[in-house]
């Protein structure tokens, strides 16, 4: 939540530190888009020059053009998602101090602010806004007072505030640097030729470097144009570790779609293909991006615990069907911040497996540490390097979806998908559950199918079509059973968070029990009917509960594999997905839900990337 960007550097005509730093907020938007603002130092300016603008950063653009800025040599920018105080002009960042020589932004929550604020008033502060950050930019002016040095003073304001902060400062009488500090909060930093940057993650200058360096917990880093200095908290000099960013501008760009999303629901197939790819060694076994923990220790594991959020914990859902299947351990998948909360039964021989697109959602990351202080060994899935959850983990499975920028989450849901499949595959290895020629034929399953979501996706002109009829309806369900059961709660949040609209999923098998009350004449529902090919009778038992909604007046649309003869026969709609097995059918059965949402949201005219109220980060609680 919250974008930041700093930025210090030469006068070029392509690195003019405000364009450096609008640039950068129009990528890190999709972290919040309630406000946005800037604060510039220059060797000719006395103070801060600065604007800011409630609603999103087109607004702040207008405002500049308006009112246009002196160029600067340091700048900070800061796109919000509000927590402390509304929306509007005065509580955007960023907020200023000693009479608007010094100027603060901030991602998190201070949670001691408001007892900050109060001693800061007692000594006849005036306060602005009613934001939590106002607090910490008048502390850290009384800190610079004492000491003139604003990475000193940085070092002393962190260590009194109690929360989750990224704070970023620039002062007027410094205009070639730009103080940062992190806790609990994410912050990189770009490395330039005679300029650096700082940003919530590499989005914020992947247009001008790929190097990066990653920043540890309780770190304050300066930058200068030809210098970075880290330390930690304590004072003492720290050694950042360095990585090479392995995607470029282009990919986090729409390349021509209508939209973000519409572009990653495209990119699926090159997403899943990435994560599967170079996963075995010379001898053929699987291995894992960091392994921290000694493989006799994974043997041993007695329950996985998977802990995510959203979308996320949909692809935590359905890896649970595979890897109970492939490795016959107990798997229970739990809400992150429920997790965190409820006094979870987590031994030594608990393995945690942590899923989570960014890196950075704080309910995870909690989760994650809450986990390890019960002794638990954390494997993360997550797909942005050099965040944090991956960083404290004992060790990490990259998904290769590339950056994500929608807000709803497409592409990373298939490759956290296609991941957790390689990490049950790799315990069925490791604890000899399955020979090395069967879990060959399950990973040459899981190769085919790019190729099967691609033939999904050149067929999505009918559920294009269906999406833009049905722009006023207000209800849609969702049914689903086995692995299709995740899909449909996925096919419904997709459905919620996009177009506003009352989504609900729900086990097919759970019907009778009390949702099917909701059905009256033309309710919309989905239903994933599962292959006539699987096992059991699963199959027959979902066709039996689309004639009991339509039976009801529901009208019902179905997904539903190829040479289903049946199905026709009871469903208002079908919309056909290629033959796979019945674990590698979410892969393909979320992509005409995931079209429906975004093509209906569109029909209504919201925006599809940026829905109301959402961030795409969450890092805070
Ligand atoms: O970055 P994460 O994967 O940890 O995010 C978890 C959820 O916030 C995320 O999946 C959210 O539910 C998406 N907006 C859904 O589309």
């Amino acid at each position: 939540m919250c974008g930041i960007v700093g930025y210090v550097g030469p006068q070029k005509p392509s690195t003019k530190p405000l364009d450096v730093v609008l640039e950068g907020l129009g990528r890190l938007e999709y972290r919040g888009y309630d406000s946005a603002g800037v604060a510039l130092a220059a060797p000719e300016l006395d103070s801060i020059a600065q604007a800011k603008k409630s609603g999103k950063l087109v607004n702040l653009k207008e405002e500049l053009a308006a009112r246009p800025l002196a160029q600067a040599t340091a700048a900070i920018g800061h796109t919000r998602w509000a927590t402390h105080g509304g929306p509007s002009d005065v509580n955007a960042h960023p907020h200023l101090a000693l009479d608007g020589k010094l100027a603060v932004i901030h991602n998190g929550i201070i949670e001691n602010f408001f007892h900050i604020r109060r001693e800061l008033e007692e000594q006849g502060v005036t306060f602005t806004s009613e934001t939590d950050t106002e607090a910490a930019a008048h502390l850290l002016g009384i800190e610079y007072q004492k000491s003139g040095d604003l990475t000193e003073a940085m070092r002393n304001v962190a260590r009194q505030l109690h929360g989750t902060f990224t704070l970023l400062a620039v002062h007027a009488d410094h205009p070639d640097t730009v103080v940062g500090a992190r806790h609990d909060s994410p912050l990189v930093v770009g490395i330039g030729d005679g300029e650096n940057f700082l940003g919530s993650d590499v989005a914020a200058f992947i247009a001008h470097t790929r190097e990066a360096l990653e920043l540890g917990q309780d770190e304050i880093v300066t930058i200068t144009p030809d210098a970075v200095h880290v330390i930690n908290f304590d004072g003492e000099t720290v050694e950042p570790k360095h990585y090479t960013v392995d995607w470029d501008a282009a990919a986090a760009e729409k390349g021509g779609y209508w939209s973000f999303m519409a572009k990653e629901i495209d990119d699926q197939p090159q997403a899943v293909a990435d994560t599967l790819l170079g996963r075995t060694n010379e001898k053929g076994d699987l291995v894992l991006d960091d392994l921290r923990i000694d493989e006799s220790v994974l043997r041993t594991i007695d329950k996985i615990i998977v802990i995510a959020c959203g979308t996320a914990a949909y692809a935590g859902h359905v890896a649970k069907y595979a890897i109970e299947h492939w490795c016959r351990i107990p798997v229970e998948v739990e809400l992150a911040h429920e997790f965190r909360y409820r006094d979870p039964i987590v031994t030594p021989r608990t393995l945690v497996v942590a899923i989570s697109q960014s890196g950075e959602t704080m309910d995870t990351l909690m989760a994650v540490r809450h986990a390890q202080e019960q002794g638990a060994k954390v494997i993360s899935i997550v797909n942005t390097h050099g965040s944090t959850i991956p960083r404290e983990s004992d060790a990490v499975l990259y998904t290769h979806a590339g950056p994500e920028v929608a807000v709803a989450s497409t592409k990373a849901f298939v490759s956290q998908i296609a991941a957790a499949y390689l990490l049950g595959l790799y315990f069925a290895q490791l604890r000899g559950n399955k020979f090395r020629d069967e879990i060959q034929a399950i990973l040459a399953e899981l190769r085919d199918m790019p190729a099967k979501i691609t033939e999904t996706l050149n067929r999505s002109g009918r559920v294009k079509e269906i999406a833009r009829w049905m722009a006023d309806t207000s209800s849609v369900l969702f049914l689903g059973r086995h692995v299709g059961y995740p899909i449909a709660l996925e096919g419904a949040l997709k459905l919620k968070e996009l177009a506003y609209i009352h989504a609900e999923g729900f086990a097919a098998g759970e019907l009778k029990h009390g949702p099917i009350a909701l059905i009256e004449p033309g309710q919309p529902v989905f239903v994933i009917v599962p292959s006539p090919r699987g096992r059991d009778s699963l199959h027959s038992k979902v066709i039996s509960n689309i004639q009991e909604i339509r039976a009801r007046g529901a009208r019902t649309l179905a997904i539903a594999e190829d040479g289903d003869t049946q199905v026709e026969a009871f469903a208002d709609e079908v919309f056909w997905v290629p033959q796979c097995p019945t674990l590698m059918s979410p892969l393909l059965t979320i992509i005409p839900l995931q079209i429906f949402a975004a093509e209906l949201a569109h029909a209504k005219g919201l925006d599809v990337d940026q829905p109301r109220n959402l961030a795409k980060s969450v890092t805070v609680e």
